[in-house]
């Protein structure tokens, strides 16, 4: 536990933290990448580069500092960091790394006046207060995965079985261990981590499992991202037959049982947790599904022959599709989201649940639309391609 007066130090630089917060992240991400190559691998360049990364650790920091004496209401930002981190490998080892960087780039943003001894010692407390509860929180999730059937612990060596194309920017790789042996199930919803070595150099990212969970092998569909390293490289350099590294499953934007109508809707990529969603739920039965999918144009189109062979299977199971730009097709409309797609298309009343996923201002619409439509906020779920951000 924190002192009395650390914690009122704490309390009394959330304001600081409101202010300078981000130009304080962005400086600290500059001292670590710089000068610790070990945890270079595990941040994804363009969220840097983007301000998403520091964003979302300035805001963890805020929320963590305005609450430091009342831990529990830090709630599920808590678990959502924990599968990230976990997802990708974030080690005890790397804590003290980044306490270090965070304390120095403190003194330097902040300058001697306002960081002084006091202010540094209070925060280098607060930071281990937190990074233990982190820290144990992820010892626990490594070890469930490691003792689960099918689980292991770090990355384990997967071939890929089979590569294939569904539009022209997305592939899928289905996924088998190298071992030969079972592996772990997870939730629909949740993301791999892969860990590759491109130009000598490596490098790990997430990707949602887009199939349902079967005892053998996994699949991932990865859009092809301009100018992306490790897209590209997937697309390009790794054929069937190629072994990649995989860290076991997380996150925390999963399928939640229930029997209520479930309502996926997701525009381009995002289709991929839905996928999963979907394919879990209707195998399952007892509940309806309505699957809203948006695409850019025909090309960039994915998995239609997947949902038409769900439609015509499964009696519960409805799918609307909705080009942006060309000619509809067999596409149920052209044009951005609105309001009456979801009107015509949900169920009436308010009885259903819905994930969601997509470019941001994609999301930022639904949640508008679902928020006029008067959904209670424990009925929507949605997920980030990247650090978390405010959809408002
Ligand atoms: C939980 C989760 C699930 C995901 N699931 C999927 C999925 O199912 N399918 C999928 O396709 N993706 C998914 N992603 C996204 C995926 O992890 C990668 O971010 C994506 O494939 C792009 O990676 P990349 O290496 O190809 O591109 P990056 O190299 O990361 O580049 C991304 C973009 O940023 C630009 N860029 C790169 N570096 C810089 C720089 N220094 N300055 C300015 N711009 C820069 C690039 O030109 C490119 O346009 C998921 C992400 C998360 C977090
Ligand atoms: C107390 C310490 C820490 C806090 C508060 C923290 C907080 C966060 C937050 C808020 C996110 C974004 C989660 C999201 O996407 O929603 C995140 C992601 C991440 N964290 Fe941490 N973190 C801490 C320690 C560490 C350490 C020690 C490492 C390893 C060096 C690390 C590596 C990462 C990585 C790689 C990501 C994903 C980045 C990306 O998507 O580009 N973190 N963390």
């Amino acid at each position: 536990m924190l002192t009395a007066d650390k914690t009122s130090i704490i309390k009394a630089t959330v304001p600081i933290l409101e202010t300078g917060g981000e130009a304080l992240t962005t400086h600290f991400y500059k001292i670590m990448l710089d000068e610790y190559p070990q945890v270079r691998p595990l941040f994804n360049q363009a969220h840097q580069a983007s301000g998403a990364q520091p964003r979302a650790l300035a805001n963890s920091v805020l929320l963590y500092a305005r609450n430091i004496d009342k831990l529990q209401e830090l709630g599920p930002l808590a678990g959502q960091i924990v599968n990230k981190h976990v997802a990708l490998q974030v080690l005890p080892e790397h804590y003290p790394i980044v306490g270090a960087c965070l304390l120095r780039a403190i003194r330097e943003v902040l300058g001697p006046d306002i960081a002084t001894d006091a202010v540094i010692d209070a925060w280098g407390a607060a930071y281990q207060q937190l990074a233990d509860m982190l820290i144990g929180a992820e010892a626990t999730m490594y070890d469930k995965l490691a003792a689960a059937r099918g689980g292991w612990r770090g990355a384990r060596s997967f071939r890929v079985a089979r590569k294939q194309v569904e539009s022209a920017e997305i592939t899928s790789f289905y996924l088998e261990p190298a071992d030969g042996q079972p592996v772990i199930d997870f939730i629909p919803g949740q993301y791999l981590g892969l860990q590759l070595v491109i130009n000598g150099q490596e490098v790990r990212r997430n990707y949602s499992l887009s199939a349902a969970p079967n005892d053998h092998g996994y699949r991932i569909s990865v859009k092809r991202e301009q100018g992306g390293l490790v897209s590209n490289f997937l697309h390009d350099n790794v054929m069937e037959g190629a072994t990649l590294g995989v860290f076991p499953p997380a996150g925390d934007f999963t399928l939640q049982e229930s029997t209520a109508p479930l309502v996926l809707i997701s525009g381009g990529v995002g289709i991929t947790p839905t996928l999963a969603m979907a394919e879990a739920a209707l195998a399952k039965g007892g509940r309806n599904v309505i699957f809203l999918h948006y695409a850019r144009d025909g090309k960039a189109r994915a998995f239609g022959k997947t949902l038409a062979d769900w439609a015509a299977r499964y009696p519960r199971f409805r799918h609307f599709t909705v080009l942006e730009h060309g000619d509809a097709g067999d596409a149920h409309a052209v044009g951005r989201p609105t309001i009456e797609h979801m009107q015509n298309w949900l169920p009436a009343g308010l009885d259903y649940d819905v994930y969601f996923l997509g470019p941001k201002p994609f999301m930022a619409a639904i949640k508008r639309f679902l928020l006029t439509l008067g959904l209670p906020d424990e009925r929507r779920r949605y997920e980030f391609f990247g650090p978390a951000e405010a959809l408002d």
